[in-house]
């Protein structure tokens, strides 16, 4: 007999988690989320909030901010009139004291969630121990567990390379990248995909001269190609030295920094010298340490639990969300597929529309993006039209000074309906959200165009954009 019951087990407490343990608890579920992250609250118990909460989406978004103050009082402030006595400058300490303030209200805030929802938290690691008479027994930390329904969602850790090794100081994935202690003068980043240009834009704003070396020939290839052409544009003017179609070679990690040999594109052997390098290339599921096969859970070999459409593993009853399944790494697609899962295991419909999974890049200009690209709709051999306007036709962009970017919008040829929207520009994250409403409900080019929009807004350029795709904009 395990030491405890529950109708639903969840093993994980990030977006995912947290998330479906709340939604089971409002469905009249008897619900305990385990969470064994080494990221102790005051108390010693283990965080809540996963990767996204601790080291991942809040912690980069407020150094994000911060650093973009300091960037405008630098450099935006005297374009517009503002003067500053002396010399900007930035107080490293301070600015992660505050952003780890920001981290720990969030995480105790779901402890706080948890206790009004009924959640029982469970500090430790979650691992498979076998079936019993009522369920799954699962251990968590040193006592055992019996759920009729078992939800994982253990998420993802960073990815690693040989001969590299992370010591979180020097040679630092996202979890140093968040905390150094000062400005690096130089700084190297090896991968130039989410948390490369992120965290590369924070410390470049912030005074480093930032080097990123990726592997792929092309820049940003998960982007439409227009909007990362852009990109490239804006953030080599910006100081970011970006160099694509790099063979990374052998790397010595001293006390001061690393020296780090690399053939070029060109097939040119060079060398970068920095203080500080941050290795950013991609993260792998949680799922070792799971005793997976003790229950015959299906695991794939790139370590990914296999999951249907729904998130139902091989195993009636227990089901997996988030960054330990297929599909985006991003916390809103786990959140939403933990709700679904915690719907369906109360018998309703469940919904999770991955086609719907809008992308974020939090740089300035902001990168946002929903459904398909302009390169895989040709690839596809659909017939669309497009719409693109620049920010530079908005007053509300030119205003705020930040006229950078444009909304562009495919729609189908033939039945004008949204097939995708993608956006450079200031408060591109926010905007995109107008797109993924019109495509969740199957929205035409043209029901966006016959909204009306503030004015003056950002918002009138995905407007304009609509209207583009009929050529017909008002304003370009
Ligand atoms: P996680 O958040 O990784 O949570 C899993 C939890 O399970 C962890 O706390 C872990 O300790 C725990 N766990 C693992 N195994 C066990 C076990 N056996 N027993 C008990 N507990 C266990 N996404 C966005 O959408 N927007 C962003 O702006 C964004 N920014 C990011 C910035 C960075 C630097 C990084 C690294 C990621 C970012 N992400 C962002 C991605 C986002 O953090 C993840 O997609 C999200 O956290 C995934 O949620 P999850 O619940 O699946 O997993
Ligand atoms: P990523 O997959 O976004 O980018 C990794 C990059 O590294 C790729 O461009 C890849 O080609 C390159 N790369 C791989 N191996 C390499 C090598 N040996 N040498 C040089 N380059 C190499 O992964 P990243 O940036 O580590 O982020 C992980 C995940 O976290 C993202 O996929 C994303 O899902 C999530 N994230 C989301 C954010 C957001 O939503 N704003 C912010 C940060 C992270």
């Amino acid at each position: 007999m395990a030491d405890k019951q529950f109708d639903v087990l969840v093993i994980g407490g990030g977006p995912g988690g947290y998330v479906a343990a709340i939604r089971a608890a409002q469905l009249g579920f008897k619900t305990a989320c385990a969470e064994s992250n080494p990221y102790a609250d005051p108390k010693g118990e283990p965080r809540l909030g996963g990767t996204c909460l601790n080291v991942g989406c809040i912690p980069s978004k407020a150094l994000l901010h911060t650093s973009h103050l300091f960037e405008e009082a630098e450099h935006a402030f005297p374009t517009q009139g503002i003067r500053l006595e002396g010399k900007v400058s930035i107080d490293v300490p301070v600015m992660i004291g505050r952003k780890n303030k920001v981290v720990d209200q969030l995480t105790s805030g779901i402890k706080g969630l948890f206790k009004k929802n009924k959640v029982t938290f469970l500090a430790g690691h979650g691992s498979f121990e076998g079936n019993g008479p009522a369920g799954y027994v699962v251990r968590v930390g040193a006592e055992t567990v019996e759920a009729r329904h078992v939800i994982i969602a253990t998420g993802s850790k960073p990815r690693h390379l040989p001969g590299i090794p992370v010591d979180n100081r020097i040679v630092c994935d996202n979890v140093g990248a968040l905390d150094f202690d000062s400005v690096p003068k130089k700084l190297g980043v090896i991968g130039a995909g989410v948390i490369g240009l992120e965290m590369g834009s924070v410390w470049r704003r912030l005074g480093a001269e930032v080097t990123v070396l990726e592997a792929l020939p092309d820049f940003m290839p998960f982007a439409d190609m227009d909007v990362a052409k852009e990109a490239l544009k804006v953030f080599t003017k910006q100081g970011l030295d970006i160099r694509t179609g790099v063979t990374i070679g052998e790397t010595k990690v001293g006390a001061d920094g690393v020296s780090l040999a690399y053939t070029g594109k060109d097939g040119k052997e060079a060398r970068l010298e920095c203080e500080r390098l941050i290795v950013s290339v991609g993260r792998v599921p949680n799922t070792e340490g799971l005793n997976a096969s003790t229950v015959g859970l299906d695991v794939s070999d790139r370590g990914q639990i296999v999951v249907d459409g729904h998130c139902r593993t091989n195993l009636p009853n227990v089901y997996a969300v988030g960054d330990v399944v297929r599909g985006p790494m991003l916390a809103h697609k786990a959140m939403e597929e933990a709700v679904m899962v915690a719907e369906i295991i109360a018998g309703q419909a469940g919904h999770a529309n991955l086609d719907t999974v809008p992308g974020v890049i939090y740089t300035s200009p902001e990168i946002a993006w929903v459904g398909k690209s302009e390169q895989q709709l040709k690839a596809e051999g659909v017939a669309y039209r497009a719409g693109k306007i620049p920010f530079m036709a908005n007053g509300r962009a030119l205003g705020s000074g930040d006229p950078t970017g444009f909304v562009k919008m495919l729609a189908d040829a033939d039945t004008d309906r949204i097939l995708g929207v993608h956006i450079i520009g200031a408060n591109a994250s926010e905007l995109i959200s107008e797109a993924v409403v019109a495509m969740e409900f199957g929205g035409a080019a043209e029901d966006l165009a016959r909204i009306c929009h503030a004015h003056p807004t950002l918002s009138e350029v995905v407007h304009e954009a609509a209207l583009a795709v009929d050529k017909r904009p008002l304003h370009f």
